[in-house]
């Protein structure tokens, strides 16, 4: 359930790192078509609040680029938007959830320290706000350090229980900031690749490289959820690595894409920004395409 960067960057440049990659990583790619397998458990439906631990400081600009975020995903934007994307996994049988924003906490005296691990993680979820009808996200900051950010994820998804007796099983999910540490792993296309093509890097929508990344993963990471919240959904390959709704497909941003191309996008004409999906507010997004269960085919917005 992570965005597992070796898959990640595989997919996307494949031809062009295939020497340097591990011959087994190459193997793992999915040939196309793809296809997601239901594996009989439950997708997310209903109502459901996203409650937001912003870990570390966020500027309240980074902040409002994520809050009209999430709030576009249940609006009724018309496509190409933030709202007709989030609308397809309503498509996989048995999901569909309407997302409203919860609560915000604000850990800026770092409770588990400047360095996270896949455990404190998980226990900084359960430790805050409510968990029933309710998904944890958890933001850390540029200077946070977390087990294994830039090397083997730029974000992960799992789930937890919280509360006595039997408690409430939730889903939880965890993206950092790479501004600083990782942006050509966990930002691209707004920032160079670790490999393969050097083009200039797109102009992100929000004019901001760490954040409008962080909204890349975040759509990752809350697709994931909704289509495989606790790892008996739509997957394909290893329960423990699996490919999920955006990372069976990634990169594919618009038509045309191929490795190392995110594809043909729209152009904000007063910043010359990239996107593909209206939010609301005025909002703008770069979001990636999605794995479509009734074409079968990954699908860029554009
Ligand atoms: C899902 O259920 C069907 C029908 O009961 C069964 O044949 C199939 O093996 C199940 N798949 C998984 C992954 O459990
Ligand atoms: C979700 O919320 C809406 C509006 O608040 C309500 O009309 C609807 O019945 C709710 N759906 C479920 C499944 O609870
Ligand atoms: C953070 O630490 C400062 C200084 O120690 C303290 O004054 C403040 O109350 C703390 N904030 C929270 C939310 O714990
Ligand atoms: C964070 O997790 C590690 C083990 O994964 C643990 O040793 C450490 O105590 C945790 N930190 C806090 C503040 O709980
Ligand atoms: C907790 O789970 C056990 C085993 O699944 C079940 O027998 C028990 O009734 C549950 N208790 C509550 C309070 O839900």
């Amino acid at each position: 359930m992570g965005i597992n960067i070796l898959h990640l960057l595989s997919l996307l440049l494949f031809p062009l790192v295939a020497t340097a990659m591990i011959q087994h990583e190459l193997f793992a790619v999915p040939a196309e078509p793809v296809i997601l397998n239901y594996h009989n458990g439950t997708l997310l439906t209903g109502n459901y609040s996203i409650n937001i631990i912003w870990y570390g400081d966020f500027t309240a600009a980074q902040r409002g680029i994520v809050i009209d975020f999430i709030t576009s995903l249940s609006a009724s934007t018309p496509a190409p938007s933030v709202a007709s994307w989030w609308k397809t996994t309503s498509l996989y049988q048995g999901g569909g959830a309407q997302i409203t924003l919860g609560s915000q906490y604000f850990d800026t005296n770092l409770s588990f320290g400047k360095s996270l691990t896949r455990k404190n993680l998980s226990q900084l979820a359960t430790d805050n706000g409510h968990h029933k009808n309710a998904i944890t996200a958890i933001f850390t900051s540029q200077n946070v350090l977390v087990e294994g950010f830039c090397l083997a994820s730029c974000g992960i998804h799992r789930w937890a229980t919280a509360g006595k007796h039997n408690g409430t099983k939730f889903a939880y999910l965890w993206a950092g900031n790479s501004a600083t540490q990782c942006p050509g792993g966990c930002a691209w296309p707004f920032h160079k690749p670790i490999y393969g093509p050097q083009d200039p890097p797109l102009i992100p929508p929000n004019g901001d490289v760490g954040m409008d990344g962080l909204i890349i993963r975040i759509a990752t990471l809350l697709a994931g959820i909704a289509t495989n919240p606790y790892g008996d959904g739509y997957f394909l390959g290893d329960k423990l690595a699996p490919l999920e709704a955006v990372t069976a497909c990634p990169g594919t941003f618009g038509t045309g894409y191929y490795p190392g191309y995110p594809g043909k996008l729209l152009i904000d004409e007063t910043t010359g920004a990239s996107y593909n999906a209206d939010g609301l507010a005025g909002r703008k997004y770069l979001i990636p395409g999605m794995w479509n269960p009734v074409t079968k085919e990954c699908t860029p917005l554009v």
